[in-house]
């Protein structure tokens, strides 16, 4: 059997296989009563894709496609319902103990929203430092030391007099700077950036972004940047992996992407990014409607009830994820039809 992830030389930090998480899905009395058989939303459905140590990994997909279920299963936030999640090698939901604690300080989200992220009522500094406390790091005068210090670095400046503020004293993009300098005090190797600058005004966007490279060349950290935007994944990503509806249904590096996109939805999200170039013109290629229930998600080629290429093998055959030249996959029947 081939290498799960397809490329046998390459050192994942973080890697799923064949992962699933589906939720129950509450039924409403009269289905209990007519005893209605329990469903379950698939929000990640048989997913097998790698973070590569020191990169940067983009997962891209409309809303409800999935992507920050996948990224908590990496951070064992979730379990899985089937399927692996594995973290140097080493299966995450087996991590007992020490390892646990282990694995919880060398393994960080920033969420989308910084606002709900933060107590309201605690001062930025002593958010910062509570990891430290939880985790038993130092003397508290080491924690304030080393919170002062990433305060500094992620440019909270002067760090002494924002030590002291309030979440709501701050703007929407220093709050972000709070929250990634209280998921990197712990020096974690693998961050989960969730939409990290969706919720954020468009003129500090590119700040943040490139506060969070330049962080993440400094530190040689590992990272999986969630995104429905095209656009960060092109500028701040290694690799990219296209989620629809539960599964990858294209990934490669961001060449593959970019340059030779092949999946039809890989195309259409690509197509809908805006050219700055008036001159080039691009083919526009329109997907109709919106992501279908994960419920019940269509039969076979998930994609096929909005793709403007279907055919009948489409609706009957589910395609597997194929690799169409090396490292990158594609799951789609177009490319092997005669
Ligand atoms: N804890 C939960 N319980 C039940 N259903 C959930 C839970 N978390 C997520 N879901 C469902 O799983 C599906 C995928 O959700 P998820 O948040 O992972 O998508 P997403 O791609 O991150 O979307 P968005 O871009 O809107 O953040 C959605 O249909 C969502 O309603
Ligand atoms: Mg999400």
């Amino acid at each position: 059997m081939s290498p799960v992830c397809g490329e046998g030389k390459v050192t994942y930090l973080v890697e799923a296989k064949r992962l699933k998480k589906y939720f129950p899905v509450r039924r409403s009395l009269l289905e209990g009563v007519l005893g209605k058989r329990e469903r379950f939303l698939r929000a990640v459905d048989d997913v097998t894709i790698g973070v590569e140590k020191g990169t940067v990994l983009a997962l891209v997909g409309e809303s409800g496609s999935g992507k920050t279920t996948f990224g908590k299963l990496t951070l064992r936030v979730h379990l899985p319902s089937s399927g692996s999640v594995t973290f140097n090698g080493k299966e995450v939901a087996s991590f007992k103990d020490k390892d646990l604690e282990s694995f919880r300080r060398s393994a960080q989200m920033v969420y989308q929203d910084p606002t709900a992220a933060l107590n309201p009522r605690i001062t930025i500094g002593e958010a910062i430092r509570q990891p430290l406390e939880f985790n038993r790091l130092g003397s508290v005068s080491d924690q304030k030391e080393r919170a002062l210090k990433i305060m500094e670095r992620v440019g909270l400046l002067p760090a002494e007099e924002f030590y002291s503020r309030f979440p709501h004293e701050l703007s929407g993009g220093q709050r972000q700077r709070v929250v990634i300098a209280r998921a990197l005090v712990l020096d974690p190797v693998y961050l989960v950036a969730d939409e990290p600058v969706a919720m954020l005004d468009v003129s500090v966007r590119a700040q943040i972004l490139k506060l969070i490279l330049e962080l993440k060349q400094e530190l040689d950290l590992t990272m999986l940047i969630i995104t429905h935007d095209l656009a960060i994944a092109k500028y701040f990503s290694d690799n990219v992996a296209i989620m629809y509806l539960g599964q990858i249904v294209e990934r490669g590096s961001r060449q593959d992407t970019f340059v030779n996109p092949m999946h039809p939805y890989t195309k259409a999200l690509i197509s809908s990014v805006p050219v700055p170039d008036p001159e080039r013109k691009r083919e526009r290629l329109m997907v109709p409607g919106d992501i279908p229930s994960a419920i019940n998600p269509p039969p076979a080629c998930r994609f096929h009830t909005r793709c403007p290429f279907v055919f009948e093998r489409c609706r009957v055959d589910e395609p597997a994820l194929v690799e169409r030249s090396p490292g990158h996959f594609v799951a789609c029947h177009l490319y092997d039809k005669k």
